[in-house]
């Protein structure tokens, strides 16, 4: 049986702790130039129906530091749901690849592609969701403060994929989740409920960045305007006036408060260039992070399946 990554909260507990092992120890493994080719001659599909940077060259590096080999598949490439249903396009690239990852709009078409997948689809974004940015955010946490738990992590803006990421590993690893939005902008109501209800985490939604930002461990923040939302750019950069992170909102945080922003990053808008360039920035740390903490995720799904990779 073939498994998938579609959101967090397709992992338990356990499975997110080991695989930010795993993921420190891929990290070792690359710095100290030891090979780890555990999909030797294995090909992954990316498609991507949105634009990326990260996601593509973590996910096309990592792929060969396994020593295989990814492929990119852009928007005008198969035009999905337009040129090809998303069940057929699933199909068929299962016959071809041992793996695929995607970037969709639609969260549903995510589902539907995983379900007619014969290999492991992981989910590269939706307008839902970002699982595999909070994998490496929450991997990037640990690795400066020891641990994630119990630490105050504080989402200023849209309450989005991003953010509705970060509830669904509130759902699963007990911490400490704000988000202070902007009315009219709060996460999906749905995900919210539900990682409240799993009664592990306190989760805070507030309208004061000011509020919010007191005592927090980490200040977070992602773009105001997401991808496919290019029309509403004017009445965002209005409503959220005020919910950007810089050096006057920064004095709130505890002194040692990490400032992480998945990226890209609109200086002046969400962040400051200052803030995002200063001392309290592990911004880069959580960019490289991307490709530890995927490649680890691939290794947990492989050996769910009983490849038996011993990292
Ligand atoms: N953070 C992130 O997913 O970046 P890209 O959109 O560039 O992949
Ligand atoms: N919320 C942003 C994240 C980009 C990585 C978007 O969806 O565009």
């Amino acid at each position: 049986m073939k498994r998938d990554f579609l959101a967090v909260t397709d992992f338990s507990k356990d499975e997110i702790y080991e695989t930010f092992r795993i993921a420190r120890q891929l990290k070792a493994d690359v710095k100290n130039g030891k090979p780890h080719h555990y999909f030797a001659n294995q090909t992954m599909s990316m498609v991507f129906a949105k634009p990326s940077l990260r996601t593509r060259v973590s996910f096309e590096t990592g792929m060969v530091q396994f020593g295989g080999h990814a492929l990119y598949l852009g928007p005008n490439d198969i035009s999905i749901g337009k040129r090809e249903s998303v069940k057929d396009i699933a199909r068929v690239i299962s016959r071809y690849n041992d793996w695929i990852m995607a970037r969709l709009f639609d969260h549903e078409h995510m589902i539907e592609f995983a379900k007619y997948a014969s290999v492991p689809v992981i989910n590269g974004l939706t307008d839902y969701n970002h699982p595999c940015q909070i994998m490496a955010d929450m991997l990037t946490i640990q690795e400066h403060r020891g641990t994630v738990e119990g630490q105050k992590v504080v989402f200023i803006g849209d309450g989005n994929n991003v953010c509705n990421s970060f509830l669904n590993f509130a759902a699963v690893v007990p911490y400490h989740f704000v988000l202070a939005a902007p009315e009219g902008y709060d996460p999906d109501p749905v995900t919210l409920e539900r990682a409240k209800a799993a009664g592990l985490s306190t989760i805070e939604v507030v309208r004061d960045p000011i509020e919010a930002a007191r005592n927090a461990d980490v200040l977070y923040t992602d773009v105001w305007t997401s991808m496919g939302q290019e029309e509403e750019r004017q009445k965002r950069l209005n409503d959220f006036k005020g919910f950007q992170i810089n050096r006057e909102l920064l004095s709130f945080a505890k002194s040692d408060a990490l400032v992480m922003h998945c990226l890209p990053a609109h200086y002046g808008e969400e962040i400051t260039e200052e803030v995002l360039d200063g001392p309290h920035s592990v911004v880069f740390d959580e960019a490289e992070n991307r490709m530890h903490a995927q490649k680890a995720v691939m290794v947990m799904l492989a050996n769910s399946s009983g490849a038996g990779i011993n990292v």
